[in-house]
This record gives C-alpha cells, sequence and structure tokens, in this order.
C-alpha cells in the first residue's frame, strides 16, 4: 500500500506587525475587546502579494524534505485572496520554484481550502497517481479587509504555510478525511463585490465582508465537531489516543468550543492566534511549522487537522507522523525588505480603498 506522508514544511510570515493596538487608532475598538473575544493580540500585513509569500513558503518545505523542485508533480494552492484568476496562483508558484513537470491547481473552499487540498492531493498519492506534491495556503487577506467594518476587520492577518507530501512505504501519513459544507448558509461569510457577477453589473468595486460573526461562530463549533468524529470513526481512533489537534484559528474561544465537545484536553491543541489573527488556508500549515519548531511533534505521533470556513465549509484530516521531525535542509530564500510598518501598509491601503470608491 502507498502512504502519503508530510516529509517538508514551510512558512512565509511577512515582518510587518500590526497589533491590536495599532488598529484602536483606525477604529472604534479597543486592545480588550478583541483579545477577550478572540484570543487575537496581533496579525502580520504584507507588503508583497499571496504569490510571494506563498512561493517562500513553498522553497522552504521543499528544502525541508530534500526535494527539487523538478521532482514535484502537482501544486496545488489554496487561497480565499487570490492576486489574479486567469491563469491561476499555482502556476506562478511553478515559474518560480523551476518546477517543471509539475500539475498546477488553485483551490477555493475558503479557510477549509488548504485541508480540501490536502485531502485530495493525499488520496492522489494513495491511488498511485502522483508520487510529490506541494500544497500550499497563502493569504494577502489585508487587501480584502474594509476597515470600517470592525466586526471582521480586527480578526483577520496575513501568511503563508506549506507542506510536501511524498509517496511512502512506511505506514504513516494521511489516513482519514472527511469534507463538507453547510447548506444554506453561504450569504454568513460573502464578499460579494469580489467577481464577474459585481463587474458584469458595473457595480462599484466596494470590497467588503458580509459577515454574521455569532451565526457563523455556531456553525464552526458544529462542523468541525462533526468533522472530527467522523474522521476519528473512519479511523478508528479513540479520543485518548490523539496526540495534537491543529485546527483553524479562527477565534479562540471557537477552538475551546470545539476541543470542549470532543473532550480533549487543551494542551494537545495548537495555537498561533495570538500573533497571527486569522490567516485562513494558511493557519493550518502555519500552525504545524511553529510545533515542529517547539518540539512538540514526536515521531509516530497521531494528530487530528480541522478547519471550517465561508460556505460554510468544513473538513477534517487525521494522519500519523512519519519519523523525521527536523528539516532536511533550508534555503536562504527570503521577502524582499519592508520598510513600513503594519499600520502604516494599512493606513496606506484605507486610502487606495477611499481612492477607488470615487
Ligand atoms: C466576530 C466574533 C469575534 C464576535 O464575538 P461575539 O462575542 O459573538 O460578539 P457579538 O457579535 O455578539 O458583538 C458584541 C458587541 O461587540 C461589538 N463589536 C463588534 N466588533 C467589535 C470590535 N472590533 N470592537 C469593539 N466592539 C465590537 C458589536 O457591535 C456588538 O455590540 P452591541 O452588543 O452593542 O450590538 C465572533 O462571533 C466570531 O469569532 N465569529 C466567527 C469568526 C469567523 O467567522 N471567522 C471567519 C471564518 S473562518
Amino acid at each position: 500500500m502507498i502512504h502519503a506522508e508530510i516529509t517538508g514544511w514551510g512558512r512565509c510570515l511577512p515582518p510587518a506587525v500590526l497589533s491590536n493596538r495599532d488598529i484602536e487608532t483606525i477604529m472604534d475598538t479597543s486592545d480588550e475587546w478583541i483579545f477577550s473575544r478572540s484570543g487575537i493580540r496581533e496579525r502580520r500585513i504584507s507588503h508583497v502579494t499571496g504569490a510571494e509569500l506563498g512561493v517562500v513558503a513553498g522553497t522552504r518545505a521543499l528544502a525541508a524534505a530534500g526535494v527539487a523542485a523538478a521532482d514535484v508533480d502537482m501544486i496545488v494552492y489554496a487561497t480565499s485572496s487570490p492576486d489574479e484568476l486567469i491563469p491561476n496562483t499555482a502556476s506562478i508558484v511553478q515559474n518560480r520554484l523551476g518546477a517543471l513537470h509539475a500539475g498546477v491547481l488553485d483551490i477555493n473552499a475558503a479557510c477549509s481550502g488548504f485541508l480540501y487540498a490536502f485531502n485530495m492531493v493525499s488520496d492522489m498519492i494513495r491511488a498511485g497517481s502522483i508520487r510529490t506534491a506541494l500544497v500550499i495556503g497563502s493569504e494577502r487577506l489585508s487587501s480584502l479587509m474594509n476597515w470600517s467594518r470592525r466586526e471582521s476587520a480586527v480578526l483577520f492577518g496575513d501568511g503563508a504555510g506549506a507542506f510536501v507530501l511524498q509517496a511512502s512505504a512506511h505506514a504513516s501519513g494521511f489516513f482519514a478525511g472527511k469534507l463538507g459544507c453547510v447548506p444554506g448558509t453561504r450569504e454568513l461569510l460573502a464578499i460579494p463585490d469580489f467577481g464577474l457577477d459585481a463587474i458584469a453589473q458595473y457595480r462599484p468595486l466596494d470590497i467588503s465582508i458580509d459577515f454574521s460573526g455569532p451565526e457563523i461562530f455556531k456553525h464552526a463549533v458544529k462542523g468541525m465537531g462533526d468533522a472530527c468524529e467522523a474522521v476519528l470513526t473512519q479511523g478508528g481512533v479513540q479520543l485518548h489516543e490523539l496526540d495534537l489537534i491543529v485546527p483553524h484559528q479562527a477565534n479562540l474561544r471557537i477552538v475551546e468550543a470545539v476541543v470542549r465537545r470532543l473532550g480533549v484536553s487543551t494542551d494537545k491543541v495548537v495555537l498561533t492566534l495570538e500573533k497571527y489573527a486569522n490567516t485562513s488556508t494558511s493557519s493550518i500549515p502555519i500552525a504545524l511549522c511553529e510545533a515542529l519548531d517547539d518540539g512538540r511533534v514526536k515521531p509516530g505521533m497521531t494528530i487530528l487537522f480541522t478547519a471550517f470556513g465561508a460556505g460554510l465549509t468544513w473538513a477534517a484530516s487525521l494522519l500519523r507522523w512519519g519519523q523525521r521531525v527536523t528539516p532536511l535542509g533550508t534555503t536562504d530564500i527570503e521577502l524582499p525588505p519592508c520598510e513600513q510598518t503594519g499600520l502604516e501598509l494599512t493606513q496606506a491601503a484605507i486610502a487606495r480603498r477611499a481612492r477607488q470608491r470615487t
């Protein structure tokens, strides 16, 4: 039997930090409100495109796996904030990395997109149709924010994370997955003016997230809870056998509610919300990279991923970690330097948006 193992991992967090205190200077909110309602203290604001973040994360993941770009069969790029639609962003990554033999695909399942990609690519490897894949989640959500909408603007951040998945004869890697979408909930989380429909109707560019926070909250707890229970049953894993849970990082209270519902100790949960906020598709690979750096991932561990997002999509994956918990190699790739602070980048985005509206 062929197994699909994570052999490389990488992340790219843009350097500019936007703290809750910074946000207090541009809208009617407070560090106390944001932190107590969400667990977030700060987030990163990107000075480069989402593709650029993805290229850096992907290059780091390939170095960690010791895999040459030319040996990648498939690049899947999950995002909720695409730089462009045609051609897709995975083809930018292919060109930049020199992954000459790779198929390229973008996936949009909002914040669940990385797990949709991870589960599908793992199954392609297990079926024998490909041997090596690069899965990237990358977001520049700050460029989609409407900074006059305090209920959503404070929750998101920019960043990218990537895994290299490889065919393996060892009994490790992905072994159970579940994907879904709650019918009738599309309007709870949407960006209505971000697509051809708005352009065809000549509506002015006024990108803004429609957002029903408390409703999404309830669906998120149920969706992720159901998904986790489904993969545990499918994988024949008892709760006490779970070693690590890496959830999508949308809100600390959502994560705590899911963990409470499952009946698992919060010590097993990886959290990065405080530093990076909700980075959508990249939150799970970023969190796993941090857990590896912190020595929290051990050989043979059973790990649960779970996510939810606009749609409202939901997903879960179960995997058994392999033997290696350190990278095989490193790379000196870095983002271009950033001269501005997170607040300056945000103020510039607000001014740009005001000009576009007139
Ligand atoms: C958004 C969220 C943090 C709000 O938390 P909450 O406890 O449900 O808070 P509520 O929506 O009930 O709002 C409470 C009050 O705070 C106010 N408020 C909202 N955003 C605020 C902000 N940034 N600062 C200060 N006050 C704010 C609201 O106006 C409301 O005031 P009111 O009671 O006078 O009307 C929470 O619901 C959430 O995280 N939801 C899901 C997140 C999500 O969808 N993420 C993306 C999908 S992956």
